[in-house]
């Protein structure tokens, strides 16, 4: 019986192991900041700058990349800003116009959020 229970936790251990080192896994939870930064030069930087430095829309270079991701969910899908406070227009709420139409995945907000994690 002992030695079932240490078999059992060897083979969890490594299957935990294989996941965790999964290069797949760990850029999906990361996000992908290169397919981030194509979204945000097509949908995001008009308004906000090409370095996140703002211009129509508010400064995100070094702000919102330290936002949790669900309030930065929040902000693009509810319209609200870390603080709860609804943003203001022409800043668009893309649960209703989408990423080219569609309603953004949360891949997708993960790499956009990735990438403005790297605007300083
Ligand atoms: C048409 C212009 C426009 C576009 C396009 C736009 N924004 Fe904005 N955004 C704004 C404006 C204006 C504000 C400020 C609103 C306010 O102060 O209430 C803002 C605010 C924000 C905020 C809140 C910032 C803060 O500090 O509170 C975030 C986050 C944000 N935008 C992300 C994005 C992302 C990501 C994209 C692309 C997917 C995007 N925006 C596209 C105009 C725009």
């Amino acid at each position: 019986m002992k030695a079932f229970i240490c078999l059992t936790s060897v083979v969890l251990l490594a299957s935990s192991v294989s996941l965790a080192a999964d290069p797949k896994m760990a850029t999906m939870k990361a996000g992908d900041a290169k397919a981030g930064k194509v979204l945000y030069t097509s949908i995001c930087q008009g308004c906000h700058g090409d370095k996140g430095q703002g211009g129509v829309g508010a400064k995100l270079a070094g702000e919102v990349g330290t936002w949790k991701f669900d309030l930065f969910k929040r902000a693009l899908l509810q319209g609200k800003d870390d603080k709860g406070v609804a943003l203001k227009a022409p800043m668009p709420n893309f649960t209703t116009v989408g990423f080219a139409g569609k309603k953004p995945t949360d891949v997708q907000l993960m790499n956009l959020h990735a990438y403005i994690k790297t605007l300083k």
